[in-house]
């Protein structure tokens, strides 16, 4: 077991387990960075619940909505190293392998504090449905975003996040990687959407954009843009920043890294020793550990 608050021992530790033969591009970094968004995105400035604090993705009701589906496998990654590990909190081991994984594929460095604890019971779980649906458009990311206290801007930056990983059709419904190499951070995202071809795929899945990148063939999987990425480049408001940030790589990393920041903070109130406690009135600083068994919130992989 690592020193109590040694996080330079778990950084290292998410850094080791990040290659990963066999599964999708080799890599466990994209999920990585999908759970600590997932884990915060749920945030709601209107009534400040939702957000990184708490780690409610262990419960059915968290874990379980449609929207979460492929994080289990994330959670499940990361298990070996909260049972080496076992002082720090979930909430702040899925934060951090976020910007662990980022930092590691070659992204910018991302602010990170500690202090998250997790619930001790459901109680203060979000509701599910509040996380963004790629099937819809701009209006419907302004919606979900502004209520976390986002701006177009940030909304973009963070947008780019997609330069990593892919769709599953078995988890969103979707299928592919937006970028050719999908486990080295970059502005390429921001590139392809405003320069390759796009068209709507011809399959029996979700409405999905479609192109193959110059030196792609038609036998190479193709590239793809849900219906919110293409949104980016139809609204007026959102189009320039993602001129900029294809224009201009430092700009991206850094409007990236703050915005990032800003997502893993969200509902995230420490108290003057440094804890964010998820409730006063019936933190009992226990912690319960992630389920093991198979179940959608289980921490079994589910490749
Ligand atoms: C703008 C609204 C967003 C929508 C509608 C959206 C939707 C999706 C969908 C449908 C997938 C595919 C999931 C799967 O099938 O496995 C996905 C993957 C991913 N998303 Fe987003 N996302 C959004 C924003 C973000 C943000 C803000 C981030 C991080 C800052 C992010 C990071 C990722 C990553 C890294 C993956 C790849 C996961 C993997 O490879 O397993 N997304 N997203």
């Amino acid at each position: 077991m690592s020193k109590l608050g040694d996080f330079d021992a778990v950084r290292k530790d998410i850094a080791s387990i990040l290659k990963k033969k066999g599964y999708d591009d080799g890599s466990i970094g994209p999920v990585l960075v999908r759970l600590a968004w997932h884990a915060s995105g749920t945030y709601s400035k209107e009534d400040e619940t939702g957000g990184s604090n708490g780690a409610g993705m262990r419960y059915e009701e968290e874990g379980g909505d449609p929207a979460n589906a492929g994080l289990e496998n994330a959670r499940a990654f990361l298990e070996p190293i909260k049972e080496k590990h076992p002082w720090i909190t979930y909430a702040d081991l899925w934060t951090l392998a976020g910007v662990v994984a980022i930092k590691e594929m070659d992204g910018p460095e991302i602010e990170w504090k500690p202090g998250r604890t997790d619930f001790t019971n459901k109680r203060y779980v979000p509701p599910r449905g509040r996380l963004p649906d790629g099937a819809q458009g701009q209006d419907h990311l302004r919606h979900i975003f502004y209520r976390m206290g986002f701006n177009d801007q940030e909304i973009v930056a963070l947008t780019g996040a997609h330069n990593l990983g892919r769709c599953h059709k078995n988890r969103s419904g979707f299928d592919g990687p937006w970028v050719v190499n999908p486990t080295r951070f970059s502005n390429t995202f921001y590139k392809f959407l405003l320069n390759l071809k796009w068209e709507p795929r011809k399959w029996d899945g979700p409405f999905q954009y479609s192109a193959y990148a110059p030196g792609m063939d038609e036998d190479d999987e193709p590239l793809m843009m849900l219906p919110t990425d293409y949104s980016l480049v139809q609204d007026e408001k959102f189009r320039p920043w993602v001129e900029k940030y294809a224009a201009d790589r430092d700009l991206f990393y850094a409007d990236f890294a703050k915005a990032f920041a800003k997502l893993i903070e969200l509902g995230v109130y420490r108290d003057e020793d440094g804890i964010a406690r998820c409730d006063k009135r019936d933190a009992k600083g226990s912690y319960i550990p992630a389920p093991k068994k198979s179940s959608s919130t289980g921490a079994r992989p589910n490749l």
